[in-house]
């Protein structure tokens, strides 16, 4: 894993700032033997596609035409499926050995967690395994947490469950709107993301369970 190239496909649906933190973190050599092979987005207006490109990257929309509305839930799940065969007919064509959602919006099928196994990561902006899902930020404001954060994580089967690699601690204040508090734990989640790829390519994460043990 060491001595050869990493080629890495991101999967984003929106503003691509965390894409595009671990894309300059390569540019820097931060991270090396690596590189971003391609960038595919579920939305055909996601900014990211754009920051993708201006870094010299191929970048993607494949059309997800709104699966989810399918009504009945076998079919929503086949359409699911037939939706991330086309996203992994590109990864495997670019050779793609670790995949990052990065504000990737759609839930992966069984099927390609299985394809990617243990390859890969999302960030969350939460200290999992509080406040899963849609609006963390705004969950852990109107809890009232004092200390929120981000996670780095593997996927698996379940939305925002996989084995944890790292997390970033980010303090709650009084005054604190969503959108502060939003901003605070992003520029935590730009230094979370590239460091778990950075420990990924240089084969320093071990999963034992649900536990990542870091060599370093
Ligand atoms: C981030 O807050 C990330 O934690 C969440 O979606 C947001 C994506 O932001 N999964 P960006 O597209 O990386 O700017």
């Amino acid at each position: 894993m060491c001595s050869r190239m990493v080629n890495i496909g991101i999967l984003v649906s929106g503003r691509g700032s965390n894409m595009e933190a671990i894309i300059k973190k390569i540019e820097e050599g931060y991270i090396r033997n690596a590189r971003v092979a391609v960038v595919i987005s579920s939305r055909r207006d996601a900014p990211a596609l754009e920051k993708a490109r201006a870094h010299g990257i191929e970048a993607l929309f494949i059309d997800p035409k709104e699966f989810w509305k399918e009504p009945n839930p076998e079919r929503r799940e086949e359409l699911r499926l037939e939706y991330d065969k086309r996203i992994i007919a590109e990864l495997e064509k670019r050779n793609v050995d670790l995949v990052l959602l990065a504000g990737y919006m759609l839930k992966l099928s069984p099927y390609f967690v299985r394809r990617y196994k243990d390859r890969i990561m999302n960030i969350h902006p939460s200290l999992l395994p509080a406040f899963p899902g849609l609006n963390a930020q705004k969950q852990a404001l109107e809890y009232g947490v004092k200390y929120t954060g981000c996670t780095v994580h593997f996927v698996d089967e379940n939305v925002d469950h996989g084995p944890i690699i790292l997390q970033a601690v980010v303090p709650v204040y009084d005054d604190d709107t969503a959108e502060e508090l939003s901003q605070r734990i992003l520029e935590k989640e730009h230094e979370i993301y590239p460091e778990a790829v950075r420990l990924y390519i240089e084969g320093k994460l071990r999963i034992e369970g649900r536990r990542v043990k870091i060599k370093d």
